[in-house]
């Protein structure tokens, strides 16, 4: 067994489902298994940076909860880091070495980070900098972290997309409408591409594919005049439309243009946040244990600065380098892309 030592964990970046599983499956296996003491650091890295630091003692043992809920126990932050704290008066300061000097102050020798792309990129650059040990855990909703097939958070929100489908469908149904469905998903479309195919879309969007609103209105014509009363829509909030919108909103542009071409009556939810609450579906919790589990294996093998990452049915340890590449992308040649065209879903401008 490895000698006693003090580690950290944070969550950064935005929150998503199953965060808190991951914090209980390292405080169970760090501090249950191996007697360590666990810090829990508040609101990623910013909690450091309170006087006195923002951080709560971890202990095993009746966390059970913790595999049930959503959010983070922890706190998060996103589009802040130390290199550019505002200061007192607006001024942009570089908080680094304070941060890394109130880790050493705690006694923290290893840090377990669990964030998204940016966070690891983040991290990266400050614990090089600090020369402190740390593992990364992949988590977000996109799913877009490099190197791991999934990420904690990306199913539970997969799930809410195909639960808003198989909603959406009954009402487009009645009224013989048009449902758009926007999702997350801000650099790619893996939320859209496995929500969309889980929830029976007529198409689907995602920003790694151009698409043809002509084409896809046809599509949808098709799909109405084969007899289908309702037609399903999802798109990723990270694709451009022909005038150059990206982000929130553009589900609305794409119901619009469709209504527009096709005179059938076209409406848009958007999911939003939704996406990111509630509580974890079970392979969130799998993925999460076995991630926490295997990051604390690591610290107590000395070893530094990888990621854990899912890769074919088993969780393996990945260098940080092929990590900070991001964020991944869907692959044209992904198995789920064509999957979805051999269903007849239109995908965009595959060919
Ligand atoms: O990266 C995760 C994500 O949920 C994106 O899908 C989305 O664009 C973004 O975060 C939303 O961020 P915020 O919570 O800051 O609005």
């Amino acid at each position: 067994m490895s000698r006693t030592k003090t580690i950290g964990v944070l969550t950064s970046g935005g929150d998503c489902s199953g965060l808190n599983a991951v914090i209980r499956a390292v405080t169970e296996h760090a501090a249950g298994t191996y007697g360590w003491r666990v810090l829990g650091l508040r609101q990623g890295h910013l909690g450091l940076l309170e006087f006195p630091p923002a951080v709560v003692e971890l202990k095993p043992g009746g966390t059970e909860d913790l595999l049930r809920s959503g959010g983070t126990i922890l706190g998060t932050t996103t589009k802040s880091d130390p290199y550019n704290i505002k200061g007192p008066k607006g001024e942009v300061q570089d908080r680094s070495d304070d941060v890394i000097n109130v880790i050493r102050e705690l006694g923290i020798e290893a840090l377990v980070v669990i964030g998204g792309d940016g966070s690891m990129r983040l991290f990266d650059r400050l614990c090089r900098q600090g020369n402190l040990n740390w593992i990364g855990i992949p988590k977000t909703i996109d799913n877009d972290v490099p190197g791991t097939d999934f990420t904690v958070g990306f199913f539970t929100a997969v799930g809410v997309v195909t639960d808003a489908l198989d909603r959406l469908a009954s009402t487009a149904a009645s009224h013989r409408r048009i449902m758009v469905l926007e999702v997350m998903g801000r650099d790619s479309g893996f939320i859209a591409l496995f929500g969309g195919i889980a929830g029976g879309a007529d198409a689907i969007l995602i920003p790694e594919v151009d698409y043809d609103l002509d084409a896809l209105s046809a599509h949808v014509r098709d799909v109405t005049e084969s007899g289908s009363n309702s037609v399903l829509v999802v798109v990723a909030e990270g694709i451009s439309t022909p005038s150059g919108k990206k982000g929130e909103g553009v589900g609305n542009i794409i119901a619009a243009e469709i209504e527009a071409r096709t005179g059938i009556d076209a409406r848009c939810t958007t999911l939003g946040h939704l996406q990111r609450g509630g509580i974890p579906t079970a392979f969130d919790r799998l993925l999460a244990t076995s991630f926490g589990v295997k990051a604390v294996e690591l610290l107590a093998s000395d070893i530094s600065g990888k990621l854990v990452a899912w890769q074919g049915g088993t969780v393996v340890d990945i260098p940080l380098e092929d990590v900070v590449t991001g964020p991944r992308k869907v692959g044209r040649d992904s198995l789920l892309l064509k999957t979805a065209l051999a269903t007849g879903v239109y995908v965009g401008k595959l060919k």
